[in-house]
């Protein structure tokens, strides 16, 4: 899974690394959402033209922690995005998920309203770097901020899901949408000035480009912040 060379762009909102993940992984975590829709996964939520938030049955989450149990494949992307993002002393987001981690299952005709995450940790923003594991078969592009944004499976997208408002278009087809969102706590000028935008692409010679600026954020910082009351929401890209 290491060792693959990518080249990742930076728009200053999102960043993008398209074949995060090769096409056995992407099968490999679609396989275990699917087998794990009915014990894991529970309904969504929507919000209707009067902005009343409702029940769907047309994308699951399992941000029920108590009833997650990821396969090891999970962690070692986790792992993975520590390292390629520079997020060795980030905390993951609690209380949404496990172990800062997210899954959505999204069938024909689901979609995502445009909202923002819940605030984490005072002083710091929440990174959720989304990987496509499956995309439906028409529809599904996200909206951050004032940009748009067309995914294939493997595609990894990452932004400030706190400071930008987000949104998903209806999805359709017999395939369903599947993400698998891992969440960080970060400085957001630290995402701002490209300190987490991984650096990964080589030059001809095979030697690794020059590196960035490491994050700001020190293990104090995150200690020193202090939690504000969780109100888990469970809508997430
Ligand atoms: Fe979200």
């Amino acid at each position: 899974m290491y060792k693959h060379v990518y080249k990742p762009t930076f728009d200053g909102t999102v960043c993008l690394v398209r074949g995060y993940a090769d096409q056995a992984t992407c099968e490999q975590l679609t396989e275990w959402a699917q087998s794990a829709r009915r014990a894991q996964f529970v309904p969504g939520i929507s919000r209707d033209r009067d902005g009343r938030i409702h029940r769907v049955t047309t994308r699951l989450t399992n941000r029920m922690s108590h009833y997650i149990q990821y396969p090891k494949l999970v962690y070692d992307f986790q792992r993975r995005i520590r390292d390629d993002f520079r997020l060795a002393t980030a905390p993951w987001i609690h209380g949404h998920g496990r172990d800062g981690v997210v899954v959505s299952i999204t069938d024909d005709g689901g979609d995502v309203y445009a909202h923002r995450d819940p605030p984490v940790a005072r002083g710091f923003s929440a990174l959720r770097c989304n990987i496509l594991a499956s995309q439906a078969e028409s529809g599904g592009l996200v909206h951050v901020a004032n940009g748009t944004y067309e995914l294939a499976a493997g595609d990894l997208m990452a932004y400030l899901v706190t400071d930008h408002t987000h949104s998903v278009d209806q999805c359709f087809g017999s395939l369903p949408r599947i993400m698998f969102m891992f969440g960080f706590e970060v400085l957001a000028e630290d995402w701002v000035a490209a300190r987490h935008v991984p650096d990964l692409s080589v030059n001809p010679s095979g030697a690794q480009s020059e590196a960035h600026c490491e994050p700001k954020a020190t293990i104090q910082d995150f200690q020193q912040a202090r939690k504000k009351p969780s109100h888990a929401e469970e809508v997430s890209s």
